[in-house]
């Protein structure tokens, strides 16, 4: 998109939300008396509401953060909890010709198809709470599946071996955030017989519902329960009121958002009107901030940046009211000096020599010191690495884990010294996920997705089977498990898609083709599609199908991961059928949180990079400009 240096009174005609218009009036009317009327970009804030506190604490955020800038103007709607009002304001702002919108929503079913409409028009930045797939720019927000997860163990903590009774409170019922929260708390409850969740209530995020509807089930209740958890702060103080209300005692309340206000989350704890919360950040001074640099087009954008999420108690309760933000100068982060120990996993495939350049250019450019080691596939080695490198040290430790197991008590000693330990490109399985700090790279699952639905869009012959051999990269590596659950996924509900055999290649060409011989062998002519987890193993089997005396792309298909230049190449002759991407080039990224910690910063729990697919045509033009 194109910069627009043109002056736009944007309060002509709007009428949407009266309180945050006349604030917007009364900016606009300051600058344009102090002579600054050139403004780059308008962005449309669509709010679901305004009643919320940490709604509240977004907005404040989103408008600390526009205020320093001054080339832009942001205009705001609240509304106020109707989704229709949502929809219709969302089509206000794209008629004022809004550059960029930053949105959150409370009702993701019907949120997702209006969203992915304005996407194919202009970016859209979702806000702290996710919708439906990708049809956004950019999510910034929490893992609200981990949210629940940490609800269930200090749930379990607090009460004890004993266990006990307890009670959900959740937000709306029809909000992906309220079903990721319930899921994580119910996978780990139900872990231990001794919890039981009795009752879920939904009382819409307000404290005063949750207030009324708990004291009418407890009423009627002969035994109260031994813990109540609330998707919020504001209905965990509801939960208390009601608590007191009947008299009753030593119920356990769990909270969550951990605002720093007045009745907020961290107060409450603080008062031991709740005993835990858990700090859910807005993300709020982010999203102006990623608006402008995709506005601007300066940098690569990933596709979800998700917050990390602490667990407040009366222990660290005053830590967390007295903490500063720090935001960093990047001007001034240029030339600090930090030493980045990075082990990389191996040399298998083209993806691999991408990410390990990528990763030395940024280095080069951010002035990072990099002490790069290779494992050459072996996980004893990659520990090894890890080891020297506390040994040395180092500032922070990156690596590409081989597998997901394996690794807790190698990052115990990393954690133990100090070093923070950032994953680069795959993740890991620890008991403690505070073993590392941070994961940068691809959503797997979303790849093997991809690649299914494919598949299953196009064209087939009515009543016939598809019969299919899947070629997986590294046992038990993540991109191996993930790649594979995508793809099951989405064939689960189209019974003709069978897959014939899975065989491990190892992400390199040599053993693609090795298992491809092996699966001609045993099944020739019956074999109609190959989904192998990187291009390497692709090449590979195209070469083997070559030499079976079929035609790669015709007789059987071929879909691959990774969209490197060879894959685009083979796409584009029509030897290989379709391309996922999967993006090595993690470098900037990596650099920029490794100074991030280096200067005290927080830096995000998960990146995940942004990531397209590829058709014969959609591969010609890419090809040009794929350097790897
Ligand atoms: O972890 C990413 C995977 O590792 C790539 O898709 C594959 O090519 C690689 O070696």
């Amino acid at each position: 998109m194109t910069k627009k240096k043109v002056y736009r009174n944007i309060m002509i005609g709007l009428s949407i939300c009266g309180i945050i218009l006349s604030l917007l009036h009364y900016k606009t009317s300051e600058k344009k008396a102090k002579g600054e009327k050139e403004i780059d970009y308008v962005i449309g804030v669509s709010q679901p509401n305004l009643l919320e506190p940490w709604q509240v604490l977004m907005y404040e955020e989103l408008t600390e953060e526009a205020a320093k800038h001054h080339n832009i103007r942001v205009i705001y709607t609240d509304a106020a909890h109707s989704t229709s009002q949502q929809i219709e304001e969302i089509e206000t702002l794209k008629s004022y010709g809004i550059d960029l919108l930053i949105v959150s929503v409370d009702n993701t079913a019907a949120m997702t198809p209006v969203i992915s409409e304005i996407y194919e028009e202009i970016p859209v930045i979702v806000l702290g709470r996710g919708v439906e797939g990708y049809n956004y720019t950019l999510y910034i927000g929490s893992d609200h599946h981990f949210i629940g997860e940490m609800a269930a163990e200090a749930a379990m903590q607090l009460l004890g071996n004993k266990g006990g009774d307890i009670i959900e409170l959740q937000g709306t019922g029809s909000a992906l955030q309220v079903e990721e929260r319930s899921k994580g708390f119910r996978e780990k409850i139900s872990e231990n017989s001794a919890y039981k969740i009795t009752d879920s209530l939904v009382a819409n995020w307000q404290r005063d519902k949750a207030e009324d509807m708990l004291k009418q089930l407890l009423r009627y209740r002969s035994d109260p329960p031994a813990l109540i958890y609330a998707y919020n702060d504001a209905m965990a103080l509801g939960v208390r009121k009601a608590i007191e209300a009947l008299h009753l005692n030593g119920i356990y309340i769990i909270g969550s958002d951990g605002v720093n206000k007045p009745d907020g989350g961290l107060q409450l704890v603080k008062e031991k009107k709740i005993d835990t919360t858990f700090i859910t950040p807005t993300g709020g001074k982010e999203a102006i901030r990623y608006a402008i640099e995709i506005l601007n087009q300066e940098a690569e954008i990933p596709k979800k940046i998700i917050v990390r999420n602490h667990q407040v108690t009366p222990t660290n309760v005053n830590d967390y009211i007295h903490q500063k933000d720090v935001s960093i100068d990047r001007q001034k982060t240029k030339h600090v000096k930090v030493t980045l120990g990075f082990a990389q996993v191996g040399k298998e495939s083209g993806f691999r020599a991408a990410n390990t350049s990528s990763i030395i250019a940024a280095a080069k450019d951010e002035g990072v010191k990099l002490i790069l080691k290779n494992a050459n596939n072996d996980q004893e080695k990659q520990i090894e690495i890890i080891r020297g490198f506390i040994n040395k040290g180092v500032d922070v430790i990156a690596f590409s884990p081989k597998v997901e197991h394996g690794w807790d008590e190698v990052l115990q000693e990393a954690k133990d010294a100090g070093i923070p330990v950032i994953l680069s490109d795959r993740e890991i399985q620890v008991n403690d996920s505070s073993l590392w700090t941070s994961f940068i790279g691809s959503d797997f699952v979303e790849e093997g997705r991809r690649a299914a639905r494919w598949l299953v869009n196009g064209k087939k012959v009515p009543g016939k089977e598809v019969n299919i051999i899947e070629l997986e990269g590294t046992s038990n590596a993540a991109p191996s498990i993930g790649r594979k659950e995508g793809f099951e996924e989405v064939l689960h509900d189209h019974h003709s898609y069978r897959i014939l055999d899975s065989l491990i290649g190892d992400f390199t060409y040599q053993k693609g083709k090795e298992m491809m011989t092996t699966a001609l062998a045993r099944y020739g002519r019956d074999i109609d599609v190959v989904y192998a987890h990187n291009d390497d193993m692709a090449i590979g089997a195209i070469e083997a199908i070559d030499e079976y005396g079929l035609k790669p792309g015709k007789d059987i298909k071929i879909i691959s991961i990774d969209a490197t230049k060879k894959a685009l190449t083979a796409l584009s002759t029509g030897k290989l059928n379709f391309s996922v991407e999967c993006n090595p080039l993690l470098g900037p990224q990596l650099m920029k949180s490794v100074k991030d910690l280096k200067a005290g910063k927080e830096i995000p729990m998960k990146i995940i990079t942004s990531e397209r697919t590829f058709t014969k045509d959609e591969a010609k033009q890419e090809i040009l400009m794929r350097h790897y």
